[in-house]
């Protein structure tokens, strides 16, 4: 049984997902009115995945008997700066989302919840991948400046990713 105190953790975190995918859609929609598809293709398989994250933490709280609250989501913008600006919160807002799941690994470890300890130490990992991704970007984005070659051959690099659902239904993977 999820104790309060975790269970309202958890609940702020699926909303924090949803807010991050809602982020990511309007990042999206920028770098795709801006001419950047790959760039667009890369935020919006992003935004799969922070619904994806949203939905399996949400089905923990269930699963160990909490009680999901659903709080209102912070509203997204589609205006910014330039490519790199957008990179830039990315990073910012991934170091944010750290912050926040290390944040509940600590409340499990307090509570001696282990199976919910054990289960966002998959986010813990993640949480690192997702930095790193973020700072190549990063990194890319402020080398390319305002070069349209640059930034047209990373946009170009970015349309191919997909989006994987990263907790298939099992005996799918
Ligand atoms: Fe679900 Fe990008 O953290």
């Amino acid at each position: 049984m999820l104790k309060e105190r975790l269970s309202k953790a958890l609940s702020d975190q699926v909303n924090a997902e949803f807010y991050s995918a809602y982020l990511y859609l309007g990042m999206s929609a920028y770098a795709d009115r801006a001419g950047f598809k790959g760039i667009a293709n890369w935020l919006h398989v992003q935004s799969r995945e922070e619904m994806a994250h949203a939905i399996h933490i949400y089905r923990h709280i269930l699963e160990r008997g909490g009680t999901p609250s659903f709080d209102d989501i912070t509203a997204s913008r589609a205006e910014y700066g330039g490519i790199r600006e957008v990179f830039e919160k990315v990073l910012a807002h991934e170091r944010h989302v750290s912050g926040l799941i290390d944040g509940i690994a600590s409340i499990a470890l307090e509570e001696r919840d282990h199976a919910t300890y054990n289960f966002i130490a998959w986010f813990v990992s993640e949480q690192v991948e997702e930095e790193a991704s973020a700072e190549e970007l990063v990194s890319k984005a402020r080398h390319a400046g305002d070069d349209p070659a640059l930034l047209f051959s990373l946009d170009a690099a970015l349309a191919a990713r997909t989006f994987r659902d990263p907790f298939p239904p099992s005996g799918d993977d």
